[in-house]
């Protein structure tokens, strides 16, 4: 499959327009060492840091939150910590303030030491990242989920390769039910999405008439060893991905 699009450190000012998209790849080091700095968190992400039971979770939930933070602070040239989020009917989070920030929209998703954010301006977006590991009862895991044209798409993909396509639909599926902002709450088989294609595409919405065509579907590639997708709303954007490189980012 391809993805050709590499990932770039960014440069010293970004701007983003309407017509791009723009991802984010931030490693998490796992330094158990290190204790994180909650100084840009709000009480509430404080809080939800102190419930973690591990305390590798709770490193990577501060980490990946600062990141977020910093990240989204640099397009509005705000501080960190003036960022204010809401959170709306099913959880899904945005930006309240400051209100130069209310035309961003973003998503996050994190998986063991790595956590992606996508970033756009007036456009929902959905981000979804797995680690690509064995799956012990795929065909199991396939008939729960997937509906029935794409259980039968997989099924005439070569079986070295289904692991791999499963997972990758796995993505672009909850990507698109991320940007949708109902998360799991939505049935995977009411929609269909392409398998194994390079070009990925909603291909029947059999719960919301008219999503096919109101969303687009990329498949990323972060590291060899993830699988992840981004679902955007319309078409006609341009994709762009940086590497964040840590608190001393340039403004
Ligand atoms: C959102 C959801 C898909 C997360 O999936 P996941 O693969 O476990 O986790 P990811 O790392 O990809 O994404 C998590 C991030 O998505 C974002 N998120 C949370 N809820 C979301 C939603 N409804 N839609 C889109 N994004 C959401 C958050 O930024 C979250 O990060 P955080 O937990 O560090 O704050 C899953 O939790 C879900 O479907 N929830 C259903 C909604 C729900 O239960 N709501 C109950 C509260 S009303």
């Amino acid at each position: 499959m391809k993805h050709c699009i590499s990932w770039q450190h960014p440069p010293s000012h970004l701007d983003l327009c309407a017509s791009a998209v723009d991802v984010w790849k931030v490693h998490i080091d796992d330094d158990q060492t290190d204790e994180p700095d909650l100084h840009d968190l709000s009480d509430s992400e404080r809080d939800r840091a102190s419930r973690f039971r591990f305390a590798v979770d709770r490193r990577r939930f501060v980490k990946s939150h600062s990141a977020l933070r910093a990240i989204l602070a640099t397009y509005i040239g705000a501080s960190p910590r003036a960022l204010v989020f809401g959170q709306a009917v099913h959880g899904k989070p945005f930006l309240v303030a400051p209100r130069q920030a209310q035309k961003l929209r973003y998503n996050l998703s994190h998986s063991g030491d790595l956590a992606l954010i996508a970033i756009s301006v007036g456009r929902e977006v959905g981000i979804d990242l797995e680690r690509n590991r064995p799956m012990e009862d795929l065909s199991g895991v396939v008939n729960r989920f997937f509906s029935t044209a794409e259980r039968e798409a997989l099924a005439r993909v070569a079986a070295k390769d289904r692991e791999q396509a499963f997972l990758s639909t796995w993505v672009l599926k909850e990507a698109y039910l991320k940007a949708s902002g109902e998360g799991l709450l939505r049935s995977l088989d009411a929609f269909d999405v392409t398998i194994a294609e390079d070009e990925p595409r909603l291909l029947e919405v059999r719960d919301r008439v008219g999503d096919a065509s109101r969303w687009s579907l990329r498949r990323l590639r972060p590291r060899d060893d993830f699988v992840a997708a981004l679902a955007v709303a319309g078409d006609g954007w341009q994709l762009r991905q940086w590497v964040w490189a840590g608190s001393s980012q340039p403004r």
